[in-house]
């Protein structure tokens, strides 16, 4: 299938590795061109020189704290002066750390809302002006399971995932008079390098051995398996592609089947 996104320009966010670095490599392997931001500039570096090598597309790298509300302006504007625009916008970040409620402060709980749910906000006002000039535009909120289906052990991430969808809804009803869709994706436990610090939170923990983790996840996830990054990132580019025209304002799971609730 043709997805239609052929030189789109795209911004990924947090895209040096894991989920955010396979939608990256996948869209550039669609043909888009693609820019990804970080903050250790020798892994965002590596990454840019891997996707492109192998798909030949334009691919930039920003150095970027996407918490930080100048950083992210500052890539938006020079990826609009080099590029004219961003029509494609996927907005990721890294995840806050594991535990039980009495393991966090109330300031946990901002920072956690900072990475997870105010970088999303960010992101998002910095582009969505261009997008509603050009009329067409596409936004995918990377978010979790954990928005539908709370994980115990993960209090700060169930908290402010849930907000990245209700952000994403409100979006997507004011955003739809001017072409733009805007969908999330809730990844269900994927093989990434934030997986293997859970399990080996997990295991410093005294809850077990990771061996222990990954057998308990598996457990919970009717598919038997965890997900791999580039089964996110092909939900992704068909979210953002032209045969998706009419899809906006859902989230939706890629989890092998984990999440147990009818919505
Ligand atoms: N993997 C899963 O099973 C899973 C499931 C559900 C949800 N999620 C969520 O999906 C997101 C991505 O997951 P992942 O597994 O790909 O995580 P990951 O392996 O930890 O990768 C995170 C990426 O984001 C970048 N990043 C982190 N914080 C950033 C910041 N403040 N500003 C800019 N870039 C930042 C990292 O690079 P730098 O550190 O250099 O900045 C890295 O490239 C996370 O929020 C995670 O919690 C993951």
């Amino acid at each position: 299938m043709d997805l239609g996104i052929k030189n789109r320009v795209v911004l990924v966010a947090a895209s040096s590795r894991g989920l955010g670095k396979a939608i990256a490599f996948q869209l550039s392997r669609e043909g888009s061109k693609v820019v990804i931001c970080a903050r250790n500039k020798e892994r965002l570096f590596k990454t840019r020189e891997e996707i492109a090598a192998e798909t030949g597309s334009v691919v930039r790298a920003f150095i970027a704290d996407v918490r930080d509300k100048s950083q992210v302006r500052r890539m938006v504007k020079q990826v609009a002066d080099e590029f004219g625009t961003v029509e494609i916008l996927v907005c990721n970040a890294g995840g806050p750390p594991a535990g039980l409620a009495d393991e966090f402060t109330v300031e946990d709980y901002r920072e956690a809302l900072e990475l997870n749910l105010l970088s999303t906000v960010n992101l998002c006002y910095e582009v969505i002006p261009m997008m509603k000039k050009q009329r067409w535009g596409r936004i995918i909120n990377m978010t979790s399971v954990s928005a539908k289906q709370p994980i115990n052990t993960l209090i700060l991430s169930n908290t402010a995932r849930a907000g990245v969808l209700g952000f994403s809804k409100s979006l997507s009803d004011q955003l739809a008079p001017y072409g733009i869709t805007v969908n999330s994706i809730c990844p269900g436990y994927t093989r990434t390098e934030r997986v293997e610090e859970l399990a080996k939170s997990f295991a410093e923990k005294g809850k077990g051995t990771t061996e222990d983790f990954y057998k308990n996840i598996k457990e919970s996830i009717p598919l038997g398996r965890l997900g791999a990054p580039e089964e996110i990132a092909q939900a992704v580019a068909f979210l953002v592609s032209e045969r998706a025209a009419y899809i906006t304002g859902v989230s939706l799971q890629v989890d092998g089947g984990f999440v147990k609730g009818l919505f």
